[in-house]
């Protein structure tokens, strides 16, 4: 969850640090720090290190006008697991000698019997951290590292420390002791490296190196980074020598910026019809057919599917409900979604023959890649859907299925739901096509009717002024209730989901059917209920379910289909979407939903981009 920079070359290192954090504090914002190795001649080397709790803000104008000198540095972003979020307990920390400095991204789960041990050789601890154990283990292991072998003490230090440390971590040393160096280590949590003249860096995640390098190296489980200006060298835990898993990513500096709108999410929810755009893009060969190039299965086993399992978590797994109605209507493949926390800690019963879908915008959340995990260790076939290229999840899937969304920076996640849903009806109509549950012109036919939804999508955001007015009277609200039934389900989940993270409004999603067996009681005058409302086999169930909450007192505003008027009889408010056919409603449905949430926090005065208590990419339990 926490951002984490290194930066090691020519030039002063706060500037680089401070600006790679500007574009990772999406990754947790509970405080910010730095720390830069002063080496300037005529003296040792110092660690001079600045911390505050809040947002990066806080830090960078402390840090103005200072006299920070030093081209190696790193610094963090930091959304709290152990210790409150503090200046004591924020990143990094120094060791009790003063000679090295940590910063860290994950748990350790051992840390209490680490402690434990370090008290009683009288070592003194000034953080309610877990990562100062860490940094406490190094320093007391660096004198006898430095006494055995070549190179950087640090290095060894590091690896014969995190032989001992249990959990999922990145974590990046500085020691004043070795100006110029930065050990980097990381396990079940992301670390990528990127070199350019003269300079090396580390990131939590790639929109940290973009404005240097797009040709990045991910390092993998227990490897050891040693980064300088000249270069970097990846070694094991023996210091054998050992390669990450290099790629370059195809993501512009720019698309990680805001470009004129007031916040992330309005541009990533302006973005979805490019994004849609990109992600169907040369899905098919010159006779129509769905060809994958990125998912390599060999067909004869994808024909041979006989279950398939999707495992995601929060936006994700709502597209992952979306999915089974797709898989199961176009290839006639029974479908289980699950809550990847859920199905990590129970016994499923897998089999060679069944598919598992792993969901994950980032591809680093750490539930989802232990899912995936489980899966495969039970001799499953996982396919991942991912958004980030080089991410652990597309390098341990035993193929990948890419949505081109660009960098998703909001917390709320937006473009990455919408390009998901579409990559996840593209797979559904493939495994129709090799078990021909469809023909080949009806492929041909869902494809096309998907091809005119980058337009459609742009039409919906015409709806952008009706969302804000609405938005007035649904930020007065003390709860909103969303309902749906069929694929309108997922998309009353997500339009609450995206209500309440944001908003920090009580907002519920419900099967529709289910309103009468509870959910209804909550119901009272004037209270808003949105309903997804569009043509289907379900819009009749859905009316009643309207009325039924109607003769209670609600304020419906219903998510409609263009040209059905009498849904005008039955709501106070509606919004009009495209016809199109019914599995591909709710990538239309869900755009008015997003806005409302939008404008609904605009009118509560809430942090759209960073709402509290979350952070982007989720890499701890
Ligand atoms: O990167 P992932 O898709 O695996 O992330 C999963 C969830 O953490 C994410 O969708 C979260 O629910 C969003 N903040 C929702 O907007």
């Amino acid at each position: 969850m926490c951002g984490i920079i290194g930066y090691t070359g020519p030039d002063p290192a706060l500037r680089v640090l401070l600006d790679g954090l500007a574009t990772l504090e999406y990754r947790g914002y509970d405080s910010a720090g730095v720390v830069l190795v002063d080496d300037r001649p005529g003296a040792p080397a110092e660690l001079a290190v600045r911390k505050r709790a809040g947002k990066l803000q806080v830090l960078v104008d402390d840090v103005a006008g200072q006299d920070l000198t030093g081209s190696t540095g790193l610094g963090h972003t930091r959304w709290a697991t152990h210790g409150d979020p503090n200046d004591r307990n924020a990143h990094p920390h120094v060791s009790g000698d003063g000679n090295v400095a940590v910063i860290h991204n994950g748990i350790i789960e051992n840390y209490a019997d680490l402690k434990s041990e370090l008290l009683a050789n009288g070592y003194t601890f000034r953080s309610d951290t877990d990562t100062e154990v860490v940094v406490q283990l190094v320093a007391a292991l660096y004198d006898r590292a430095a006494q055995s072998g070549e190179g950087s003490p640090l290095a060894r230090a590091v690896r014969i420390a995190v032989k001992r440390l249990e959990g999922a971590f990145s974590l990046a040393f500085v020691d004043r002791r070795e100006p110029g160096v930065i050990v980097a280590v990381r396990r079940e949590a992301p670390m990528v490296l990127g070199h350019r003249d003269g300079a090396s860096l580390l990131a939590s995640d790639v929109a940290g190196l973009l404005a240097h390098t797009r040709d990045v190296e991910a390092l993998l489980n227990d490897q050891v980074a040693i980064l300088t200006a000249d270069g970097i060298t990846v070694t094991d835990l023996d210091g054998a020598p050992a390669s990450g898993h290099r790629f370059t990513v195809d993501w512009d500096v720019a698309d990680a910026e805001m470009q004129g709108f007031a916040h992330f999410m309005l541009k990533e929810i302006h973005e979805q019809p490019r994004a849609v755009r990109e992600t169907l893009l040369g899905r098919t060969d010159d006779d129509g057919r769905i060809v994958l190039d990125d998912l390599r299965v060999p067909s004869e086993e994808l024909r041979h599917v006989d279950k398939v399992v999707i495992v995601a978590c929060g936006t994700s797994f709502h597209s992952g409900m979306v999915a089974k109605y797709a898989i199961e209507h176009w290839a006639h493949i029974p479908v289980e979604v699950e809550i990847a926390s859920e199905f990590r800690y129970r016994d499923p019963i897998l089999s060679p023959h069944m598919l598992v879908v792993a969901i994950s915008q980032s591809g680093e959340t750490a539930d989802t890649l232990a899912a995936a995990a489980h899966a495969r260790a039970q001799g499953a076939t996982v396919v991942a859907i991912t958004n980030v290229v080089g991410s652990s999840l597309a390098r341990e899937a035993d193929a990948v299925l890419y949505t081109r969304a660009g960098p998703e920076i909001a917390v709320a996640s937006t473009k990455a739901f919408t390009t998901q849903m579409v990559a996840l009806e593209i797979l559904a109509l493939y495994l129709a096509q090799l078990r021909r549950a469809l023909f080949p012109d009806e492929v041909a036919d869902h494809l096309a009717r998907m091809h005119a939804l980058p337009a459609l999508i742009e039409e919906v955001l015409d709806c952008e002024r009706q969302m804000a007015d609405l938005a007035q009277t649904v930020a007065r609200a003390r709860y909103v209730m969303f309902f749906g039934r069929h694929v309108g389900l997922p998309i009353a989940l997500e339009g609450a989901l995206k209500l309440k993270e944001i908003s920090y409004l009580h907002a519920e999603g419900f099967p529709a059917g289910e309103m009468k067996h509870g959910p209804i009681a909550l119901i009272d005058e004037g209270g808003p209920v949105v309903a997804l409302a569009t043509r289907g086999h379900v819009r009749s169930k859905i009316i009643s379910n309207i009325e039924q909450v109607k003769g209670r007192g609600a304020v419906v505003l219903a998510i409609a289909t263009e040209g059905d008027t009498e849904i005008k009889e039955h709501s106070d408010h509606v919004v009009y979407v495209p016809d199109v056919h019914e599995l591909l409603t709710p990538i239309l449905t869900v755009v008015p939903l997003q806005l409302l949430s939008y404008h609904v926090a605009i009118a509560l005065g809430r942090d759209v981009d960073q709402p509290r208590n979350l952070a982007k990419t989720v890499t701890v339990e």
